[in-house]
């Protein structure tokens, strides 16, 4: 298993080009299961989520290659393979995006339920009620979800849940929903740019939908949907955690490759905090003052602040002239990062989905574990900082969402060494 060292202290100067949004290019990889023909993916990261998402579409029937410009290819071959397996979907939950396109494409699907995670319970209640409205037949077998359809008729569906929409959820009944008979309207969608970008790629596909980006989506059936090349929108959780390692080393970053109309809050938050961030002619520069201001964030579904830049932004307050509090409105039990930050000499105490901050004037390099993607991330970011060595090890968290991030951060003049077992 990989760890990384990293040596605290560099400020972090330079110019860092942000990939492709994991998030996005993972339902818009399992929705070309829905095309007649070759889908060409563009900017799709190289990640073991990637990875993980192309074998599944290869058990699925699919021919997935990958080419320059971290572009990927998809063909369909054999649509008689349905079935997503326990060992693929309990390594990636987002494996479960696969269900939807299939139902719609094929009329069956077989995908096992995804256990919980790290981040806490993650329910699928609202994807099932979504495709059941569509007239899918689901029953749990095995521990499987098991679907049938043979043609699924257009609804009225409300995705909404105990905290807030859904961002997958909605992709999957969108997914099922493009080749349905008639219409469907989803209301209290997710509005996430992931699920505006899927849309963007299914209309380009033949699809008719409507008003993504909005909490009321429209869709129009169609018959067939074809191949068709799409260059997947930037990461903005990528983008977010460069500019907080900026912010936290009072570097000068510059950002190419970013959308800061995706990041308002983000932005907005980061400004509060005494951190500069301008954009001008495409990229972005971030830089900080030596005074970090103590602030207050809740996540929330977007446009608020996202629960993916949670654990980042809490080590960016550790070092806050002072109180600063958050909370999490997404999932409440993810603060794994908090017992390691501690470890480190933060100053944090926890009270039910808050996290109460008090700044300190350093923190101190120690041995920390890797609990999942963005938790050890937030870990790097406080290594960057610390004074004296930092140990983050069980790396393979952060190689699910971050492309090659120790040589993106040494590009900027960090001290980070990858280390292989
Ligand atoms: C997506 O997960 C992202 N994953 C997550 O990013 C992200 O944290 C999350 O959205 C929220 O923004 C991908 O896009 C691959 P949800 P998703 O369904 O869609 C509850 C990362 O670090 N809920 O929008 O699975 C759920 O428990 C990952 O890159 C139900 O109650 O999240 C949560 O409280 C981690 N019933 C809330 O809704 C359901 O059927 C939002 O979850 C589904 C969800």
């Amino acid at each position: 298993m990989d760890r990384f060292v990293i040596k605290g202290g560099e400020r972090l100067k330079g110019k860092v080009r942000v990939g492709g949004a994991k998030n996005s290019a993972l339902p818009i990889l399992a929705a070309s299961l829905l095309a007649e023909g070759t889908s060409t993916v563009l900017d799709v990261p190289d990640l073991a989520d990637i990875r993980a998402m192309s074998e599944l579409l290869g058990d699925l029937g699919a021919a997935v290659t990958r080419g320059p410009d971290s572009e990927v290819r998809i063909r369909v071959e054999d649509e008689g393979l349905c079935h997503a397996r326990y060992d693929r979907v309990r390594k990636m939950r987002a494996s479960i995006c696969v269900l939807g396109p299939l139902l719609g494409k094929r009329g069956r699907a077989r995908v096992a339920m995804p256990g919980g995670c790290a981040i806490g319970s993650r329910p699928v209640n609202l994807h099932l009620r979504g495709l059941r409205a569509l007239g899918a037949d689901i029953e749990l077998q095995g521990g499987d979800i098991v679907a049938t359809g043979k043609r699924l008729t257009g609804a009225e569906i409300f995705l909404g849940g105990p905290f807030g929409s859904t961002v997958l959820g909605t992709a999957n009944v969108m997914m099922a929903a493009v080749l349905a008979e008639g219409t469907t309207t989803i209301e209290s969608a997710a509005c996430e740019p992931e699920i505006q970008d899927l849309a963007d790629y299914l209309n380009a596909m033949g699809a008719r939908v409507g008003g993504a980006g909005t909490p009321r989506m429209v869709i129009d059936g169609v018959d067939e949907l074809r191949g068709v090349e799409h260059r997947v929108i930037p990461d903005r959780i990528e983008a977010g955690t460069f500019m907080i390692a900026a912010a936290l080393t009072n570097g000068e970053v510059t950002l190419s490759n970013v959308r800061t109309d995706h990041m308002l809050a983000v932005v907005d938050k980061l400004r509060e905090i005494g951190v500069s961030v301008n954009s001008t002619d495409g990229e972005t520069v971030v830089s900080s003052a030596r005074r970090l201001e103590p602030t207050d964030v809740t996540t929330q579904p977007y446009p608020g602040f996202p629960t993916d830049l949670q654990a980042q932004i809490l080590s960016l307050l550790c070092l806050a002239d002072g109180n600063s509090a958050i909370t999490e409105k997404i999932f409440p039990d993810r603060f794994m990062h908090v017992a390691e930050l501690l470890r480190m000499g933060a100053d944090i105490r926890k009270e039910g989905p808050t996290a109460i901050v008090t700044g300190v004037k350093r923190l101190i390099g120690a041995p920390v574990m890797a609990s999942d993607l963005r938790a050890s991330a937030a870990l790097v970011l406080a290594g960057l900082v610390a004074r004296g060595s930092t140990t983050v090890s069980r790396v393979y968290h952060i190689d699910r969402g971050y492309e090659h991030i120790e040589v993106k951060l040494r590009s900027l003049g960090a001290d980070i060494q990858r280390i292989s077992d």
